[in-house]
């Protein structure tokens, strides 16, 4: 059988899509030698974990009960639901372990995965003690003061979220909120190590 010529609409298709390929090599290798060669991390990691010993056997069971099906954490998971890396620094292990009792109760809210008839409703059934370690591996995830996970604010004034603050914040906030910031400064003194 003789070989058909390609068509001339065939050619500018492969010439684009050879383009686009070609283009493509060249950006990976450019990101490749930048990053390789650069003394800063391209991505900034804000947050952090450094597990004490019932953390890790936390971690033991968050894995067994593969929590990962719909979370995210140490950086690996699904991104699908809540990402926990983080989460230390907003709650401390009591209240963690109050949410995985009694989910709906600490939200105030209806729940959608964890609580009655739900798909997550195993956690609340674990014996107590595997929830508590859960619930302290959970508050081992940290997140540096100030990133967009952390709760706490950066531990030096921000001239940024002042300046945000008084455009956007309603004059009497301070009467119906509490200002962080201005919160022991102890708390908000989380660095990563
Ligand atoms: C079927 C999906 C699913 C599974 C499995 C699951 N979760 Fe969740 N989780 C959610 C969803 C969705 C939320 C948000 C609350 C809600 O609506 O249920 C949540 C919320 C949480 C929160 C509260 C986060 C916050 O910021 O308030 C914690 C803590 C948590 N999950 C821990 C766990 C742990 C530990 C496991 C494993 C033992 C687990 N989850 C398994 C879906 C899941």
């Amino acid at each position: 059988m003789k070989k058909q010529p390609l068509k001339s609409g065939e050619k500018i298709l492969l010439t684009v899509f050879g383009a686009f390929f070609v283009l493509a090599m060249i950006g990976y290798v450019v990101l490749e030698a930048v990053r390789l060669t650069s003394d800063k991390p391209m991505f900034v990691q804000t947050t952090f974990f450094n597990l004490s010993e019932d953390g890790k056997l936390g971690h033991t069971l968050y894995k067994k009960y593969n929590c990962n099906a719909c979370h995210r954490a140490m950086r690996m998971g699904t991104s699908m639901g809540l990402i926990l890396d983080g989460i230390g620094s907003k709650y401390d292990a009591a209240r963690l372990e109050a949410f995985l009792t009694n989910p709906e109760a600490v939200y105030g809210a209806v729940t959608i995965d964890h609580g009655p008839r739900k798909e997550a409703q195993f956690v609340e059934r674990l014996p107590a003690e595997e929830r508590r370690l859960l619930a302290v591996f959970l508050s081992d995830l940290k997140a540096v003061a100030g990133s967009s996970v952390a709760k706490v604010p950066p531990p030096e004034r921000s001239e940024f979220v002042d300046n945000m603050v008084k455009s956007w914040a309603p004059a009497d906030w301070k009467e119906r909120f509490e200002d962080i910031r201005e919160k022991d400064q102890e708390s908000n003194s989380e660095a990563a190590p």
